[in-house]
């Protein structure tokens, strides 16, 4: 994993609680989150916060990023428009493992609505615990990243 200990962090307001008890969690075993809010319960737009917290990883200021929002779904559609990011939709830990190890992504997004706490943190173990495998599978996030340009 990278030298580089930040996590960022961001949700809409349907996933605070969450995104908190992440924030804490990732703390606890010696990441540095980066929690780019929100704070408060208002009603807020999704695709803002995933552009946030998507603009801090492409730029290099964080490793890896976690997002969060009801389903995980509009949060993450918004953050895989920013050049760079592979972002994944995660409601179990064996996607977020192979997530990072197939398709080196670098962010993952999880649905509140969807999935409890104590998953929710063991999808984020298996997210941050699990390095890009490289080889043919390097091939294949080149494919990606060309669809870029
Ligand atoms: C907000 O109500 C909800 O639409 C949002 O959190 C998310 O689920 C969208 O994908």
């Amino acid at each position: 994993m990278s030298a580089n200990k930040r996590i960022a962090l961001s949700s809409d307001h349907a996933a605070i609680e969450l995104r908190q008890a992440i924030a804490t969690h990732i703390a606890a075993q010696g990441w540095e989150p980066v929690d780019i809010g929100p704070t408060t319960p208002e009603s807020t737009h999704y695709p803002a916060h995933g552009q946030a917290a998507a603009e801090r990883v492409a730029s290099g200021d964080c490793a890896l990023g976690i997002i969060l929002c009801g389903t995980g779904q509009g949060i993450m559609m918004a953050a895989n428009k920013v050049k760079g990011i592979r972002c994944g939709v995660c409601s179990e830990p064996f996607s977020a493992s192979m997530i990072r190890a197939h398709n080196n992504a670098n962010m993952l997004s999880i649905g509140a609505r969807v999935t409890g706490e104590g998953l929710a943190l063991d999808i984020v173990d298996a997210f941050l615990g699990t390095s890009f495998e490289g080889g043919r599978h390097a091939t294949r996030v080149d494919m990606i990243t060309a669809l870029e340009s």
